[in-house]
């Protein structure tokens, strides 16, 4: 395959939120309460998060799964801490796109138990005609960013939470997840030390996509796949957080002046 970092041919079927769209307002919806007076609107309610993500899923299932009658698995890489509610629920939208496409395992005999049969089970549990299935395993890495000190330009990152990374990657199919991508510098850097791995293939899925407008240019890194483009706004919720907060806010939402304040961690004491 060609190179699979390659993102000057990517077709996405994000959607774009504006600059000049208005989110909500938080008083329409039903968030905790004691993080409704930190919430300045809402920018994408969970509903249409989890939705998206639906069709995500069909993208991503689309582009690997296979009818071979044993498929390769899909690396699902989940980028901790703020990728985690993603994860989960792309994770399922996945799982369930493969169990929709199984026929179920045929009932025991009658009168034949169920259990205690050597561990033979009792059928098999095929696959429905013409199905496209994707076997997944799932890593949860951490990425610490460090200045190389031999490179003025380029950062470098460090991959924690591994046992061992060439048994987890080498010669497969490798999807990062990640919650948003705004400079993409530490994807690209990612990326990177990732090569060292001899991947099949890696790609990524971002649920967020950042305008970042750094004078005229936007930013660079563009993930393979991703939900929503955003605005360059500070959106906390369904995983993300300031200073650990609110990543138990079920909405994505843009925090306020008193949000900010209120978790600052250097306030003068
Ligand atoms: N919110 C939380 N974490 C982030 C953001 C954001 O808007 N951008 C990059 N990391
Ligand atoms: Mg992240």
């Amino acid at each position: 395959m060609g190179d699979p970092t390659d993102l000057k041919s990517v077709k996405s079927s994000a959607i774009v939120i504006p600059d000049d769209f208005r989110p909500y307002p938080p008083g329409s919806f039903c968030l905790p309460s004691f993080y409704a007076k930190d919430v300045e609107s809402v920018l994408i309610p969970e509903g249409l998060l989890r939705d998206r993500i639906k069709a995500l899923a069909r993208e991503i299932h689309a582009k690997y799964a296979s009818t071979d009658e044993e498929p390769a698995p899909l690396v699902l890489v989940c980028v901790l801490k703020s990728s985690f509610k993603f994860f989960c629920a792309l994770q399922l939208e996945l799982e369930l796109l493969n169990t929709e496409q199984s026929q179920l395992i045929a009932p025991p005999v009658s009168g034949a138990p169920y259990h205690n049969n050597g561990g033979q089970g009792n059928g098999t549990a095929i696959p429905s005609a013409g199905a496209r299935l994707l076997p997944l395993l799932c890593e949860f890495i951490r990425v610490k960013s460090y200045v190389n000190t031999n490179s003025a330009t380029e950062n470098e990152v460090k991959i924690q939470g591994l046992a061992d990374p060439v048994e987890a990657f080498a010669q497969k199919d490798v999807l990062i997840v990640e919650d948003i991508i705004d400079s993409g510098r530490t994807m690209q850097a990612l990326l990177r030390n990732l090569q060292q791995y001899n991947m099949k293939s890696v790609r990524v899925v971002s649920m967020l996509w950042k305008r970042l407008i750094q004078g005229n240019s936007v930013s660079s890194f563009r993930p393979h796949f991703h939900g929503f483009e955003i605005p360059d706004r500070f959106v906390i919720g369904f995983g993300m957080d300031y200073n650990e907060r609110y990543r138990d806010l079920n909405h994505l939402c843009i925090i306020n002046a008193a949000g900010i304040a209120r978790y600052a961690t250097n306030q003068p004491s």
